[in-house]
This record gives structure tokens, sequence and C-alpha cells, in this order.
């Protein structure tokens, strides 16, 4: 297949069933797996759409200054297509960023504004998007995407992945799991499932720690899922369940997906694997479950996939996230 540029790169990424880590012999776990797009997660969706957009609405004009507050996927994502399209781009991190996130927003030609205060929890989320708030208001020609309450975010899902997973199974899936962060993605993706195939189920999958769907606020080092506030783009009426993951259980799945399956995968894929495993677990047999994975795990080499990072923020692997899983 040969394509025009990068950006038609963006979408139909590869469906794959699990064989090792399920147990039951009658239910299928299939994962979506997003880090096959050309920035490396479902974000780059998101990324063209809303620019896309702001282009037609007249928001960014030609040579202006996209700024936006992200923990790294979206970041990267805006970095490819504003530097394809002509734009400046300034992402807005913080020092919770892993040293491979940084470098790839550079060398996408992106600059870097480094945010130091963090609430009481250890959160920098406030303070990321006050300052991105601040620096739209202040830079001339500067446009501000606002990923949290932008509903581009969630139609970007809805007009591609949702559309691809209904064209792979059409009515033949039980349950959808979806990770949870600025809730564009199980936004999207659950508003247009639940039209082509209206017997779906959706599970939202948020970190411990998180207060997304009301949890109390905590320590988390997953990146990309949970969040510090409820994000506007969360619509309360299509998700079915929600279920809880910890770093820790979710770290575990995330290296087991390499060890036994050949997936090399971030953490929230783990977490969105691991809160599958749990809901086969607790269905009848028989059923059909499909987990977003929403990034890869190269991005993770010095976190996540470090013994030496585990244990500076102790963090301990159980030996199994529930009794039916074993450890090779
Ligand atoms: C690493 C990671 N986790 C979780 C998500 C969840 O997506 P959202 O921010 O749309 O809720 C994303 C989105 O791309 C992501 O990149």
């Amino acid at each position: 297949m040969i394509y025009e540029n990068a950006l038609e790169l963006i979408g139909n990424t590869p469906v794959v069933k699990l064989k090792h880590l399920v147990q039951s012999e009658n239910s299928e776990l299939f994962v979506k797996l997003e880090g096959f797009n050309p920035g490396g997660s479902s974000k780059d969706r998101v990324a063209k759409r809303i620019i896309e957009f702001a282009e037609k609405n007249g928001q960014l004009k030609p040579n202006g200054t996209i700024v936006e507050s992200s923990s790294g996927n979206l970041a990267i994502g805006l970095a490819m297509v504003a530097k394809m399209k002509g734009y400046k781009m300034i992402c807005v991190v913080d020092p919770k960023i892993s040293k491979v996130n940084l470098n790839l927003i550079k060398a996408f030609g992106a600059q870097v504004h480094m945010v130091e205060k963090a609430d009481e929890h250890g959160n920098y989320l406030k303070t990321r998007l006050a300052t991105a708030q601040l620096l739209e208001r202040t830079i001339e020609g500067a446009y501000w995407p606002n990923q949290y309450n932008n509903p581009e975010n969630p139609r970007a899902y809805m007009e591609s992945l949702a559309r691809e997973i209904h064209s792979d199974f059409q009515d033949t899936l039980d349950w959808i799991v979806c990770p949870v962060g600025t809730a564009g993605l199980i936004t999207g993706v659950a508003a247009e499932m639940k039209k082509l195939s209206p017997s779906v189920k959706i599970l939202a999958v948020d970190a411990v720690g998180s207060v997304i769907f009301g949890g109390q606020p905590g320590p988390r080092r997953l990146l990309g899922i949970g969040n510090a506030i409820v994000p506007g783009n969360l619509d309360k009426s299509l998700y079915d369940d929600v279920s809880y993951v910890n770093d820790a259980d979710a770290f575990y799945i995330t290296r087991q997906l390499v060890l036994q399956e050949g997936l090399l995968v971030g953490g929230s894929s783990g977490a969105a694997v691991c809160a599958a495993l749990r809901l086969l677990d607790d269905l009848a047999e028989g059923q059909r479950v499909l987990a977003i994975l929403p990034d890869r795990g190269d991005r993770y080499y010095s976190t996540i996939f470090s013994d030496e990072w585990m244990s500076q923020h102790d963090i301990t692997l159980p030996t199994s996230i529930y009794k039916s899983i074993s450890i090779n």
C-alpha cells in the first residue's frame, strides 16, 4: 500500500485475539492496537481531527501556534500534525513526562513548556491547563485545542475508531473496554457503537487515585488514564460499568502482554486488559470482548519496563491480578 503522506497512516489499526492470557476456552478477548498509528497512539486521530476542524472554522490561521497541555501522546500527535501542516507547536508538560516522550515531542520540532507546581496529591493537571490558557491569551495567533472540553476529541473516535470496530465485528461484540483519561475515546466509541450495535456494553477503565468516576484523589503513576478533574467530554449515559485498576496490577499485565502475547504496549493498555480479564472472569462463558489499547510500549522502557524505576517508586508487582491468571 502506498500513501501520499504520514497523515494518511492515521487509523485503520489492527486487532489481535489474545491467546495466552485468557483462561476461558469459550470466551474471546480481542485488542485494538492503537499504537500502530504513526505517532504511536490513538491521540493521532484526535490531533488530526482537532487541527483540521480549527482550520476550517478559522480558529487556526496560517503560521499560527498550537498550544496544548498533554502528558505525552496528544502532544506527540499534535507536534507531528503541526509540523506537517506548517504550524508552530508549544506543548505544556510536567515533570512526570518520560524522557522518551520529551525527546519525541522535540524530534517533531515542537517547543516544550515544563510546569513545576503540583497539587497536594502530586498531580500537575490544574497548573498545566492554567498555563496553556495563559499562553493562548498572550501569544498572537495562538490556538488552544483544550482536549478536555473539545467535542472534536470524541468526534474523532466516532468517525474513525468506532466505525473500524463495527466494520470488523458488526454486532458480535458483548463488551468494549475503554481506558479513560480525557474521556474522548470512551465517549466517541460508546456514542457511535451504541448506535451501530445497540446491544454492546461499555466498560470504563479508571486508575485508582483518579476522580473521574467519583473515586478518591490519590497518587498514581499510570499515564494517559485517570484524571484529577472530571473531563467535560465525559457522557455518563454512555458507559455500563466502571473498573478501577491500580498501578501495580496495570504494570503487571503490561509486562505479561509482552511476555505471553508478544505485544509491546503502554500502561493504560495493561490496565484495559487487566479490567477485561476481570470482566471475563465475572461473566458467563462465551463472551466476545474488545479492549482498546491506546499506545505502544517503547515509550515506557525507562519506567514500566524498568525494575529499577519500579523499586524507586515502591511498586511491587503482584504474582497474579486475580486467582485464575498464572505467571510463567
Ligand atoms: C496512554 C493513553 N491512555 C489512555 C487514553 C484514553 O483516552 P482519552 O484521553 O480519550 O480518555 C489515551 C488516549 O489516547 C492514551 O494515549
